[in-house]
Parts: structure tokens; sequence; C-alpha cells
């Protein structure tokens, strides 16, 4: 065994904590720790959590059980385990979790994450730390940046958060609680770790925010910029081929993003835009500050910019008060709207948001039952959308071993897996693939071997994909 101590990290939650944990690692990585996929093998293991939902949080505590058993079998041994809770179920219940799991070493919530080597030796010397203040430094500036060759290794897309944090106090929504106020990244140091990324190799980024379209910094002109402007900024970087960004608000897709989605052949044409209900009486009592019609309004504005456009959206069912007459609402504006993937939930009371203090209180079952409505009809909306792509021809970027022997997995611009029968050494590059069958989750393609197309996914995959899209 090599004397690099090892870390584990588990992630729950969205592509921000995903994104985090790779941060995590590269804060110990100059403290001499190596990542491990094997737990076993771990000297630090960090849970890194989600407090979205409730059965998010109730995982957390019971994964901490199983690790508990390892970490009392190695407490006697020269290579004690740590234990580490981080994330938004760390900054929301923060000593909570000392009391109810003894076993754990360490809190930490998402702000503080870039403090991670001093806040372990305070726990090496037996405290028990818990760190949850929501520090007004900026942690990205603090964090060393990942190796070129760790970069490689996460491999050929990577996720790039720009803005964290929310100011919309959503009443169903914990997020302004665990990641703080609406925070943007600074310019300079966003396009800094999008070169570095494609440096490395990388050919896709998705910029990350819990708002990310709120996006706003100073440009190097003085100006003020939106997301649109810093798009066309990351389009002009080498070997970015891809743009992509998530989680938009409704409330704050500006002109210039709705045109960046005209403009540049580097943003893939796919939106992520939830509306949660389609009642405008629910979602006036959620705070969303927008009605059905208006996001029907914004729908047609997106699709006149970028006609073969996906959309995706999130949807919650049962939220307090919700009658049959306001889920009815939700249904019709998804048959309107049609959303080649979404994600829908039943509302589940967070503890200290608006929501969860409401009487009417929406029981367990007829939640079950409008969920199970609504998902039917959004999964044959993406079975309709993944159809409709049958005889396409479009670019794909190879991102992963295929299911089977000789092929390679990749994505098609609207984010759809495509399974191809490909070389090995077209890992990394998009290259252009026929579609000859659709399953539910997925496309089978196969390499138009057109050699003209062995470019990066440009203006003609953008006429291919229109041309065959609609077959
Ligand atoms: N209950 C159910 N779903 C929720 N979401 C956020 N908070 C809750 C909650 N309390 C969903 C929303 C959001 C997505 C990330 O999670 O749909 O867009
Ligand atoms: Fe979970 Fe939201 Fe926190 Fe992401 S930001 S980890 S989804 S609670």
């Amino acid at each position: 065994m090599s004397d690099a101590k090892k870390v584990f990290v588990r992630t729950y939650g969205c592509q921000m904590n995903v994104y985090d944990s790779d941060r995590m690692t590269d804060a110990l990585a100059p403290e001499g720790y190596a990542s491990t996929d094997t737990l076993e093998d771990a000297d630090l293991v960090i849970l890194n959590t989600c407090h979205i939902r409730e059965k998010a949080a109730e995982k957390v505590y019971s994964e901490i059980g199983r690790i508990r058993k390892l970490k009392d079998a190695r407490a006697e041994t020269a290579r004690p385990m740590t234990l580490a809770v981080a994330g938004c179920v760390a900054q929301a219940e923060g000593e909570e979790i000392m009391h109810r799991a003894p076993a754990v070493d360490l809190v930490f919530g998402p702000q503080s994450y870039h403090r991670l080597p001093e806040l372990l030796k305070r726990a090496g010397a037996g405290d028990r730390v818990v760190e949850t203040d929501l520090p007004t430094e900026d942690k990205f500036k603090a964090l060393p940046a990942a190796s070129r060759e760790v970069t490689l290794k996460r491999g050929v897309t990577a996720f790039l958060t720009v803005q964290e944090g929310c100011d919309k106090f959503c009443t169903f929504c914990v997020v302004p609680y665990t990641r703080g106020a609406e925070v943007s990244r600074p310019i300079a140091q966003v396009l800094d770790e999008a070169r570095r990324l494609a440096d490395a190799g990388v050919r896709e980024v998705t910029l990350l925010g819990q708002n990310v379209n709120a996006y706003h910094g100073k440009g190097p002109d003085g100006a003020d910029w939106g997301l649109g402007r810093l798009l066309h900024a990351l389009a002009d970087i080498p070997g970015l081929d891809r743009l992509r960004y998530t989680t938009s608000h409704p409330r704050d897709m500006d002109d210039e993003l709705m045109a960046a989605h005209r403009d540049l052949d580097a943003l893939m044409p796919y939106l992520h835009l939830p509306v949660q209900a389609g009642s405008d009486r629910i979602l006036g009592m959620m705070n969303r500050k927008h009605t059905a019609a208006e996001y029907m309004a914004l729908v047609e504005r997106i699709r006149a910019a970028r006609p073969d456009i996906a959309l995706s959206g999130d949807f919650i069912v049962g939220f307090p008060g919700e009658t049959e007459d306001d889920f009815r609402a939700t249904m019709k504006l998804v048959e309107e709207v049609g959303y080649a993937s979404a994600f829908s939930f039943k509302y589940s009371p967070r503890p200290g948001t608006p929501g969860a203090a409401l009487d009417d209180q929406v029981p367990e079952e007829v939640k079950s039952e409008r969920l199970a409505r609504l998902q039917a009809l959004l999964s044959q909306q993406q079975q309709a959308f993944n159809a409709s792509k049958r005889g396409a021809v479009m670019d794909v970027l190879f991102e992963k071993p295929g299911r089977f022997e000789g092929q390679l997995g990749g994505r098609s611009p609207w984010l759809q897996a495509v399974h191809v029968e490909a070389p090995a050494e077209l890992f990394g590059e998009i290259r252009q693939v026929v579609i000859e069958d659709v399953g539910p989750n997925s496309l089978v393609g196969r390499l138009t071997g057109d050699e003209a197309a062995a470019r990066p996914s440009g203006a003609d995959g953008r006429v291919a994909a229109e041309a065959g899209g609609r077959a």
C-alpha cells in the first residue's frame, strides 16, 4: 500500500454537488490525499449530501450507519477512518447530525469546503467540528485547480459552477437557506477555469448555478455581462465545442440569452426550464412570480429563437392546497409545451420553508396518484421526442465506453444518450451519426463515415439536425 492517504467522496443530489465533490478532492490533493472509489480503502470518507427532499436526507443517515461499522472496525488500527458530512444536509442540520450520528467527526456546509485541510486538522486533534457559517470570502479563489491529469481522468465533459445560491425564495425550497444568497463568480475566473478545462481536453462544459441565468459579472470591457455575453466568450475558447447551462428560472431568461441560443452553434439546443406547476393559484403560493401564460409565452420566444430546442422541466405535485383542478392545469401545460425530458416530484415539506407551515397539506396517496399520471404523460413525451430522431443525422460527442464491446457512448446535442459502434480512438471526439434505433432512454446510431463531418459540432451539425430531426 502506498503512503498516500485516500479520500472517498460519495455525492448525493444535484450536479453542483458533483462539481463540489471534485473541488473537495482538489483541495485535499496538496495535503497528500489521493482519491479512491473504494470505501473500505479510505482514510477519509466524505458524504456530500442533498437536502432538497426528505428521502435524500434519510439516505444519508442510513449510509452513516453502514459506514460506522467499518469505522469502528478500524478504530484501533494504524489507519483509523475519519467521517465527514458535507453539503446541504450538513448546512441545514449542523449540530443535529453530531447528536444523531456520533460516528461523524466533521460537518461542513457548501461554503466552507475550501477550508477542508484546516477543518480536518482540527478534527484530527480530537475535536468534533461543525462549520456551517456562510462566509463572504471567495471560496473558489481559495481553491487549488485540479491538475491536467486529474481533469483528463474526469472525462471530456465537465461542470463549471458560475453562480451559486438563490434569492428567489420559492416557498417549497431549502436552497436559499442551504446555499445562501445568490452570488456570481467573476468572469475572468470563469474564463480561466474554462480555458484550463479545454487545455486538458474537455470538449463540453455545463455551466452550473441554482439560478444560472441570473448570472452577472463585470466583463473585461467594464460592462455588466449576463449569461448570454459569458456564453459568447466561452464559445470563443478553442476546443470548447459544446456549451450547456442549468438550472434556469423563467423570470431570468433575457433577450441576450435568447439571442445566444439563436447565434451560438456551440450552445446546445437543450434548455432545462423548470415551471413546477401549471395552475396560477399554485404558482402564486409557490412564490414563482410568473403565471402559466407567461411561461408559455416564454417557451414560444425561445422556440422562435432556436426552433429545434428541446425543453426539459421540473414539476412538483401535491403542493399544499393543490386541488384536482390545479393538477389538471399542470397536465394541460405539459401537453401544450411537449417536453423532451423532465423531473417530477411529490411535494416534500422542508423544515424552515414557508410551504411546510401551510395547513392544507395534500395526502400522500393523492400525491402518488398525481405523480403517476404526470410521469406517464412525461415519459410518453420523452419517447415521442426520441422517436422523432429516428433517421436523423446528428453530431455525437463520444464520452464513455459503450454498453457493449466495440461501442462508444455519447450524447446528442439534445442530451440524449447515443450508443454507436465505434473505435476506441474516437473517445473524446465529435462525429456525425445517423440514428437507426430509438429506445425510451437512449438512441442507437451508426457513424456516417463522412470524414468531412469530423469537425467540432458547428454550423452544419445544426443544419443536419434540423434536416433529420423532424423526420
Ligand atoms: N419538494 C419536492 N420537490 C422539490 N424540489 C425542490 N424543493 C422541493 C420540495 N420541497 C424540486 C423542484 C426543483 C428541483 C431541483 O427539486 O422541482 O426544481
Ligand atoms: Fe440538493 Fe439543492 Fe443542495 Fe443541490 S443545491 S445539493 S439539489 S439541496
